[in-house]
């Protein structure tokens, strides 16, 4: 094409707006169809097969016939989230507002790095973040925080913040001779570890605190641990308690944690990437008591609310900690739009630089569904969770391993062929009839449900299936299905013990 054929942008952005809308729609629609198919289990070497012409990269142009083709090849090769039946691990489908707000984003392509190439997305940030702070307690009007690329980085940046506020000349002079430890419950993420591994502390800095009867951090253990700690003469810097663990979805005793961690003089931040959300229900936000005394505290839109990835914030009572413990004020980037203390070049902030506004789509969809509707979303999909428990419960065949109701809206269970008890069975053949079922739930073209090993060998006896309820998507007809499904599977498998 030469240059006096370029045509104008907004003409070829309309014809490929209008092209992927129409797919977009027709997608979206197909995953409510009775006979949806959720994505068939297809290996690496096997897809690259099926997509051979689409994963060519051209030399030349490809133009809008081409481009369309590939779009439509990805969309029929990939994992539909927006089916009822995915209940994997720990997200989901977004909604029609979240595809606005990212959409709406990539239109804007703006920085919000700095205050002037971002000025209305810096200021959402800021309200969203403060307001959000307030929920979980954090009542201070410089309250607030920043988002970051996941609840893995948010929980890292705690850290980071955790060691430059507690341990200013760290910043400039790094670990030196302290010898830090970072607890947590056995069953916190993985995040955590890699957290300390990246601020040079190492994993084996990590103390992993053991759980009770259910899945909850011993508060009386973390104080044990924490005065051998000092008796080996290391420096006790972080813990991290997790509102929904990734696993059992287990809420830690947050309060009890809180006393010990001022008592120690060290740092409290929550993951809740996962549960956090609670918080939109008045009905269950019991279940966070106490994370308003947290020094920092990580929750995830793009988990339990279906904002799209990545949309992960990181609060504090003072959202000045970002600042002192981050900014180096390179003065090739930020020109100080420091007003009254507070800073308005979030980036700054970060141990980034360019960042996407990942606040903006929770904006939009509290704007679109209000605090009340975030707070039913989530109800629903607890009430769906308390029956899935009730109905494997009450299922030959089947073993709860979660409480019931369980914590969160993970299910554990297993399922032993032909009316057999789980726990009657060896490991191996739990893991084998586990994975099999799993595997051919997803051939069925119905669901995606995701498993796991025990913690403890007192927890179980081989993988379990860990079944994710997503609302507004997973409704009691979904988990009925599912229950039905696995047993007619699990009946028909010939595996031998
Ligand atoms: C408790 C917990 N923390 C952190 C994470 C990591 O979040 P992300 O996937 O956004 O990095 C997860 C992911 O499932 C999680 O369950």
């Amino acid at each position: 094409m030469t240059r006096s054929e370029v045509r104008p942008r907004a003409d070829e952005l309309e014809e490929l707006l209008s092209a992927l809308s129409e797919r977009a729609v027709r997608y979206v629609a197909a995953a409510d169809e009775p006979d949806a198919r959720i994505g068939d289990p297809v290996a690496p070497k096997q897809l690259s097969h099926v997509l051979k012409d689409s994963l060519v990269l051209p030399d030349q142009a490809g133009g809008k016939d081409e481009l369309l083709k590939v779009v439509d090849d990805i969309l029929a090769s990939s994992i539909v989230t927006w089916h009822p039946g995915f209940m994997d691990k720990l997200y989901a489908s977004t909604n029609p507002v979240g595809v606005v707000s990212d959409l709406l984003l990539s239109v804007l392509n703006t920085n919000s790095y700095i205050y002037s190439v971002s000025p209305v997305l810096t200021l959402i940030e800021k309200k969203t973040s403060h307001e959000y702070a307030e929920l979980f307690g954090f009542n201070n009007p410089r309250s607030g925080g920043i988002t970051l690329p996941g609840g893995s980085a948010s929980n890292a940046h705690s850290l980071i913040v955790a060691r430059t506020t507690l341990y200013p000349d760290t910043k400039v002079t790094g670990n030196r001779d302290y010898k830090f430890v970072v607890f947590t419950s056995q069953h916190g993420h993985y995040s955590v570890e890699k957290a300390a591994i990246s601020l040079g502390l190492g994993s084996e800095a990590v103390w992993q605190v053991p759980v009770d009867e259910d899945q909850r951090l011993r508060v009386d253990v973390l104080e044990e641990r924490i005065l051998e700690a000092k008796r080996q003469g290391r420096t006790p810097l972080y813990i991290n308690a997790t509102a929904g663990t990734t696993v059992y979805g287990s809420f830690d005793p947050f309060e009890q944690i809180a006393v010990v961690a001022k008592k120690y003089g060290i740092w409290f931040h929550v993951d809740g990437s996962w549960g956090g959300n609670v918080v939109f229900s008045d009905k269950l936000k019991h279940k966070l008591k106490g994370v308003e005394l947290a020094d920092s505290l990580t929750v995830n839109p793009h988990k339990m609310l279906g904002v799209p990835l990545t949309c992960s914030f990181l609060l504090a009572r003072d959202s000045r900690v970002f600042q002192e413990a981050s900014s180096l004020r390179a003065p090739y980037l930020y020109h100080s739009t420091d007003i009254d203390g507070e800073d308005y070049d979030m980036g700054d902030s970060t141990m980034g630089c360019g960042r996407r506004a990942d606040s903006l789509k929770l904006f939009l969809g509290w704007k679109w569904y209000g605090k009340e509707g975030y707070g039913a979303r989530v109800e629903q999909a607890f009430e769906v969770t308390a029956h899935l428990a009730n109905l494997v419960a009450n299922s030959a065949g089947f073993h709860l391993l979660s409480s019931n109701p369980p914590p969160c809206l993970q299910t554990c269970f297993y399922y032993s062929p032909n009316g057999g008890n789980a726990l009657e069975n060896t490991e191996e053949y739990n893991t084998k009839v586990t994975r099999a079922i799993a595997h051919e739930l997803q051939a069925s073209g119905r669901f995606l449900v995701d498993y796991a090993p025990p913690a403890n060998p007192a927890d179980g006896k081989g993988e379990f299936f860990r079944a994710v309820v997503n609302a507004p998507t997973t409704t009691k007809a979904t988990v009925e299905e599912l229950v039905a499904k696995i047993k007619a599977i699990g009946d028909s498998l010939a595996i031998t013990k």
